[in-house]
């Protein structure tokens, strides 16, 4: 019996997680869960399954330090995920780790804790679920080259000119149903530049050997090359359960609530190279990764800034990189080595944005 203390049990992955812990009651108990507004529907989920609910700003960070768990489920968006993560880290508990924002802002300072409390940080994110799936059993220095699929997002065929889509055609994903911050960053295939970030930091790949490919069918979730030339690859159906399970019952596999793939039922998956003129922000992020130190936290940052103000209908949909490329050149880059360090960079970059 696994303890879980979920966070943002109230968002679209946490509704997979309640999912699943629903499926599997005598694999897992939740113990607490949290959400920022929705306090009516996290009450009612606590009632559910017996679980504390905490609620607010802070709640996160009260749902980890004020309970014991073996696994903390993070599903919050943006940066608000940093404090409670540490805080897991802290408490010496592993964390399932959806909010990929906490490994662009401060991947670094992350897995160095992890490191030190030998905490483990293992994926929730279909792609990166794919590549822990890929790399059971094999051994170190033998990756050449990871890849993460794209679904190429609501735009991927058309308009040729994006400035003039609006927010909802931008939330209106064809593949996966989820919530309206990083279904803009799939959109713009900002959620992309994000994911090989991720990748990175989870599994100590350089970012020139991490490479993107666009599959519309998202059925393959990524791919690795190891040294020798072979590929191994991880299909699914696209439903968020999958790889929420595994990361709450890894090293085991318990049973699917779904029937598995038909592959001659698809008949065909396509793959194509991604058009870097229409999506600069992949681009963008790589420019910021290798600027390193607080650069992303600073991109971070003014991406969710970007968003919001794009979804309240302030800016267009094509100024969201132009807006997150001055923030980030307004804020200086310095090392990313403390929590203070990514919420100065956070703070000024938000500033630069607004
Ligand atoms: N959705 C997916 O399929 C998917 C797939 C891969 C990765 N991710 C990543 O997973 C994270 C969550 O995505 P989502 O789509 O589930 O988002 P979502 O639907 O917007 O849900 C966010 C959840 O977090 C809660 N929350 C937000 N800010 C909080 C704070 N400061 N303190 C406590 N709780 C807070 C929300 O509570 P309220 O309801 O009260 O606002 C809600 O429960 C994101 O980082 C995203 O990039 C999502």
């Amino acid at each position: 019996m696994r303890r879980v203390v979920l966070l943002g049990a109230t968002g679209s992955v946490g509704a997979n997680a309640c999912d699943v812990i629903r499926a599997h009651p005598a694999d897992f108990r939740l113990v607490a869960l949290c959400a920022r507004t929705s306090r009516a529907a996290a009450e009612a989920l606590a009632a559910e399954f017996g679980a504390r609910a905490y609620c607010g700003d802070d709640a996160a960070v009260r749902a980890v330090e004020e309970n014991e768990a073996d696994i903390v489920l993070v599903a919050t968006v943006g940066l608000s995920g940093l404090e409670p993560t540490l805080a897991a880290i802290g408490k010496g508990m592993d964390v399932a780790l959806a909010t990929k924002e906490v490994m662009v802002a401060a991947g670094e300072l992350v897995t160095a804790r992890a490191r030190e409390k030998g905490v483990r940080i293992i994926p929730v994110d279909s792609e990166h679920s794919a590549i822990f799936q890929c790399l059971q059993g094999q051994q170190r220095g033998t990756v050449a080259r990871l890849t993460l699929t794209a679904s190429g997002g609501p735009f991927l065929d058309g308009p040729a000119d994006l400035s003039s889509v609006t927010p909802a055609q931008a939330l209106a994903h064809p593949r996966w149903r989820m919530g309206p911050k990083v279904s803009v960053d799939s959109a713009n295939m900002m959620n992309k530049g994000f994911e090989i970030v991720e990748a990175h930091w989870l599994f100590g790949v350089p970012f020139d050997d991490i490479g993107v490919v666009v599959h519309p069918e998202s059925v393959v979730h990524s791919l690795v090359t190891f040294r020798d030339g072979s590929t191994l690859a991880q299909l699914a159906p696209p439903d968020m359960r999958v790889p929420i399970q595994y990361a709450l019952s890894w090293p085991e596999r318990l049973p699917a609530q779904r029937q598995p793939l038909d592959l001659a039922a698809l008949g065909s998956l396509t793959f194509r190279a991604p058009d870097e003129t229409r999506f600069p922000c992949l681009g963008l992020v790589r420019e910021a990764a290798l600027a390193g130190g607080t650069c992303l936290a600073s991109l971070s940052a003014a991406d969710e800034v970007a968003v919001a103000r794009f979804l309240a209908g302030e800016i267009a949909f094509t100024d969201i990189p132009n807006l997150v490329r001055r923030a980030v050149d307004k804020v200086p880059v310095r090392p990313c080595d403390s929590m203070e360090a990514v919420l100065a960079a956070d703070a000024a970059a938000r500033a630069a944005c607004r």
